[in-house]
This record gives C-alpha cells, structure tokens and sequence, in this order.
C-alpha cells in the first residue's frame, strides 16, 4: 500500500474538498438550471435535494474513505458482510474484494468528466489569452463557434484538431499534475490560493454585476418563484443531478480526500460544512450571473429570458459581449477567466488525485508515475474534444455520465453501506470521531432515499433517452459517446478489481 499522506491540516482539507465541490458547475451550470427549473422553487428543491441525498452522501464517502482508509477501490474492496456488532471488527465476516469494482467503476465515471472538464479549461485558457486584446471582437459569438471550436455541421464530422485549444488542454494538464505532484502535501498548499482567488473575483462580479443598470430585472429573474414547477418530475431530477455533480458525490473523490484525513478529525462538522459552501457559492454565483444578464437585457433593450443561454454560450458568448460593454474591459475579461480556471482546476485535480491515490493503493506503482501516466491518458482522450465536431461529442458523453455514471454510483454505494454494512454501523463510527452527532434520519436517507431518489433517475433518464436520442443526435453517437464508453468503464471495473495487487513502492 501506499505510505499515507495527510492534510497538513483541518483547513487545508476543508479547502480541498470545496475546491473539488466549487467549480463550473457552481457558476454556470446551477445559475442556468435554477432559471430553467422556476427560480426560487428550484432552489427549494434543491435545499431538500442536498438536505436529504447531499450531505448523506457526503458523510457516507468521507465516512468510508476515513474508516476504511484508502481510495474508493481499495476502501470498498474493505466492506465487510454480515455484519455481526460494530464493536468487534475482527467477528467480521470477511469477503475482500467483492465490491471493489463499484470504486473502480465510480473512478472511471469520474475521470471520464475529466477529460472534457479539462478541454473547457483549455477554451478557458485560451480565452484568457484572448482578453488581453478582447479578441473576440464584436462578434463574441462568430468568434467562439467558428474561429475558436471550429464547430462542424454534425457530429461524425470532426473536422480538424484546432490547436490552440489543445495548447490550452496541456497547459491544464500540466498544471494539474503539478498541483497534485506530492499528493495531499501539494494540495494542502495550493487549495489556499485556487478556492480563496476565485471567491475574491467572484465578490467583485457580484459587486460589479449589482451596480450595472438592469441588474434587478435579472436578479428577478432568477429568484421569482414559479411554485407550480415542484410539480414537474424533470425539476427534482435536475436538483438531484446538480446536487450529485457540485457536490462532487459519486465520483469516489470524497472517499480519496477523506482517507487523508489524520486520526481524531471530524466528518459530521466538515460535510455540512462543505455541502453549503458549495451551494451558498453557486446562490451568489447566481447573483452575478443574472445581475449581469440584466444589464445585458437593458442594453439590448429585450427581456432577459431572451439573453439567458446554458454552459458554453453564457461563458463564452454572453460573458465576452458584456464585458466589451464594460470600462476597462480586458481586466474584467482576465478576471472572469481566471476566475473560471482557478473554480475548475481543483475539482479537475481532486479527481486525478483520486485516480492516482486509487492506482497507487493497487498496483503500488510510484506517485510520478501515476501522475504522469494519469495526465497522458486523460490529455490522449481530451484530443477528441479539441476536435471541430468535439463539442457534439463533450455533451453526449456530459448527458451520459451525469445522467447514468454518477446515479449508478450513488445507488450501489449506498446500497452496500446500507445493506451489507449496515448504515448503523457506518453512522456509529461517524459520529464516534465527530463533534456534532448525526440523527437516525442519516440511516433512513441512505436506506431508502438515496437508493430509491437514484434508481428513479435511472429508470427515468432510461426511458427519456429509449423515446428520443438525446439532444437529437443520431442513435449511432448515442451509443458510441454513451452506451459504449459506460459498458467499457463497466467490463474495465471488474477486470481492474480482480487483477493482482502490485507492489512497487
Ligand atoms: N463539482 C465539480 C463542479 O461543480 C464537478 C467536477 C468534479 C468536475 C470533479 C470534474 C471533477 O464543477
């Protein structure tokens, strides 16, 4: 096994893990999705969403990567059955090995996110560059689709790769695999710099957003409460979907993270803790996002559901023709893109850390090792993306992994926690090293809500993509970028937890 690392401290983890939480989906994706779903009711069903799927999840990875020690492959492969007392650990009965697969398989989802969450740092990258001279011009939007992606007609056309943006996805990744070079150590030091930097330009987003003429119109927008939208079954799957992806839950992050942990730390305190930092970031990411928009509006002199645009096209388009309306526009456009990288960077590492901790724990292969073998597999798949029909294929593989990967996770692992574990014991052992004690509600969420809110969305997501493909591309794409990227990461699980254990290190 590997020799353990640790947080330099309780600060340093805190960080770390609202780093791997806060990220674009905090800023772009929640803002977008809140509108989308009703505004304040959204962000009521989200508040149970995170209430009641969340923070459980949360407390039962950091639970499991604390008591069991190790990567997400390695912690599960520790779940014992048959569970006798929680006292005796040794009256175990013992089948090692049985689940370690459903870490493997959380991984592999995980790092298939990362490989195109580093391409949208790369356009970041780039764009960073762009600003300098607001490159983009007046025409933001000719200048992103065509100039920047070199977007194609349809997905089977790649056209070419468009370099820069592969400059810009190296460049990530070379400076992922520096921010994770010594493991816990190196991220210990870089957390205070990547989470605290992109909160201050928020701040100053938030301040400048609210100051612009308009910016009410939008913050209306945002917030005005559409009640009859609880009703819609797509609102509470869209909730759950965000809480899983912002919170960074089912990516066997959290496990890695928490298995850092030195002994006598506290979970309980930290999960909330994290759980809304996350969420009371991507609330006033909204303000910023929507403030701005509104002057946007104004200026256009349209309403603001007319300018409101999802993922690429807010930051890319809309973010860059505002800002050319703005004094001193270059800084703004520096500052909003560095903001992007710094949001992105530690929960793009935090996943690769898990991935090398995880590879590391198996084969006991060095750490630079890992790191770079990791960074070159993750930079080889990313060229797909630089490509001009790239984005066709970054959404198809997003809605697959979402909407599939990261359920698929939540439900097995709070099964065998609940199940085979027993959610008693895992609550017994969390509240033994914390301060503030969790309820019996935590056993009832892990038996029954969790399991039952993630088989729902996969029984729903199933049916929706069986009626029509999704976002309308061909069922060919569907089953290349989804059904066959999700059934390898699946065959690839179980072969990785049944090889042999290595021992280098
Ligand atoms: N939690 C991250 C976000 O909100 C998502 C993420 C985690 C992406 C880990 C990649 C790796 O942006």
């Amino acid at each position: 096994m590997r020799e353990h690392a640790y947080w330099d401290n309780r600060v340093a983890f805190v960080l770390a893990a609202i780093g791997s939480a806060i990220g674009l989906g905090n800023i772009w994706r929640f803002p977008y999705i809140c509108y989308k779903y009703g505004g304040g009711a959204f962000l009521f069903a989200y508040l149970i969403a995170l209430i009641f799927v969340g923070i459980p999840l949360l407390l039962l990875e950091f639970s499991i990567g604390y008591k069991l020690k190790g990567s997400a492959p390695f912690s599960l492969s520790r779940i014992h059955y048959r569970v006798k007392g929680f006292e005796d650990d040794k009256e175990l009965v013992e089948r090692k090995g049985s689940f370690e697969w459903v870490g493997w398989f959380a991984i592999l989802v995980g790092f298939g996110i990362t490989t195109y969450y580093s391409v949208i740092m790369g356009w970041s990258a780039d764009y960073l560059v762009y600003s300098f001279n607001t490159a983009w011009g007046n025409a933001p939007r000719e200048f992103f689709f065509n100039r920047v992606l070199g977007l194609t007609d349809s997905i089977f056309h790649l056209g070419g790769i468009r370099w820069p943006i592969l400059l810009g996805l190296a460049a990530s990744w070379v400076w992922i695999v520096l921010s994770i070079w010594k493991g816990a150590k190196t991220v210990s030091k870089v957390v205070y710099v990547t989470v605290l930097l992109p909160w201050a330009i928020l701040l100053v987003f938030v301040i400048r957003g609210l100051t612009l003429p308009g910016a009410f119109e939008g913050i209306k927008y945002y917030l005005t409460p559409d009640w009859s939208k609880l009703l819609h079954a797509e609102l509470w799957h869209a909730a759950i979907s965000q809480v899983f992806f912002s919170l960074t839950v089912g990516f066997g992050v959290m496990i890695a993270y928490a298995s850092f942990l030195p002994p006598k730390s506290d979970i309980v305190n930290n999960a909330f803790l994290i759980g809304l930092a996350d969420a009371a970031t991507a609330y006033v990411g909204g303000f910023a996002v929507f403030s701005t928009l509104g002057y946007y509006a104004h200026l256009q002199g349209v309403p603001v559901s007319q300018v409101m645009k999802s993922g690429p096209e807010l930051a890319f388009v809309t973010y860059p023709t505002i800002i050319n309306h703005l004094p001193f526009a270059p800084l703004f456009g520096v500052l909003f893109f560095l903001m992007l990288l710094t949001l992105a960077i530690d929960s793009a590492f935090s996943l690769v850390e898990s991935v090398v901790a995880s590879i590391m724990d198996k084969f006991g292969v060095r750490r630079w090792k890992a790191n770079i073998g990791v960074a070159v597999a993750g930079f080889l798949i990313g060229i797909l993306y630089t490509t001009g029909g790239g984005l066709y294929w970054l959404d198809v593989v997003d809605h697959f992994m979402n909407n599939y990967g990261l359920f698929l996770v939540g439900l097995l692992e709070s099964v065998i926690i609940a199940y085979f574990y027993r959610a008693e014991n895992m609550r017994r052992f969390a509240n033994s090293v914390s301060e503030r004690q969790i309820g019996k509600w935590w056993n009832f969420s892990i038996k029954w809500i969790v399991p039952i809110a993630a088989l729902v969305l996969l029984v729903f997501s199933f049916t929706g993509t069986i009626l029509s493909p999704y976002g309308g591309y061909p069922r060919r794409a569907e089953f290349l970028g989804g059904w066959l990227v999700l059934g390898i990461f699946l065959i690839a699980s179980l072969i990785l937890s049944r090889c042999k254990k290595g021992g280098e290190a």
